[in-house]
């Protein structure tokens, strides 16, 4: 999938630089009023739904995958007269961290991240030790990290990450059901894991006071 053969992506990406934004647009103003942030945020329907259902907060989802990103704003274009609490980046996370102010967000999301099977990949992963440390700078005394996988073995490693790092009080919940929960919507990897029978797994990593 290439973005330079969909001319509609790069109009709609024209059109709505209010809500999706390159890394070259932004600065630390720009990500200062979120408090919540959703990495990896695929097409866009967590961010979306949560901003929607939870108008209080403000919710910043950050996509490498320029594609994904574009589908992403172009459904969001969709809300955007309505919902007003929402940014979307396209960007690695990792070139955002320096952007955030220490103790900055009250939640961070990641939903159905990609698993990097290859033990020499591992350092990849989004739970991975160098990640959490990021995580554990940029979250408020009293924040949270909520980690799903369909992968178990992604979800016993990174049950291994957080644990070891020390620096979060954890709770598991496995297999998890977003039908039962009243703070995580589904998002569209758990629809499609859900319908093929497939158990999600949920981490719930609340920050340590130090
Ligand atoms: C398997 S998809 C899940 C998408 C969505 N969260 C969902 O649950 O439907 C993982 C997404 O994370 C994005 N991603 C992976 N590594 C990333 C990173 N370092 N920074 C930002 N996005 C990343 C990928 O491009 C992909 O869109």
């Amino acid at each position: 999938m290439r973005l330079r053969h969909r001319k509609w992506a790069n109009e709609c990406l024209d059109d709505n630089k209010d809500i999706g934004k390159n890394l070259s647009e932004i600065n630390e103003e720009t990500v200062l009023p979120y408090s919540q942030l959703e990495i990896g945020c695929g097409l866009g329907g967590f961010l979306l739904s949560m901003s929607h259902d939870y108008p209080q907060n403000k919710y910043l989802g950050v996509e490498v995958n320029k594609n994904a990103f574009a589908m992403a704003v172009k459904k969001a274009s969709v809300v955007k007269k309505d919902q007003k609490n929402f940014l979307i980046i396209n960007s690695p996370i990792e070139r955002l961290f320096p952007l955030f102010k220490e103790k900055q967000l009250k939640e961070i999301f990641i939903n159905f991240p990609d698993p990097w099977p290859k033990k020499k990949q591992h350092h990849r992963r989004l739970s991975y030790n160098t990640m959490l440390k990021e995580y554990d700078r940029i979250l408020k005394d009293d924040g949270t990290i909520f980690f799903r996988t369909d992968n178990k073995e992604l979800y016993e490693d990174s049950k291994t990450y957080f644990e070891s790092s020390g620096l979060f009080d954890l709770t598991y919940i496995s297999p998890f059901f977003s039908e039962n929960c009243d703070y995580l919507n589904a998002t569209e990897y758990e629809n499609k894991f859900r319908a093929k029978g497939v158990d999600i797994n949920l981490i719930i990593a609340k920050k340590k006071n130090k």
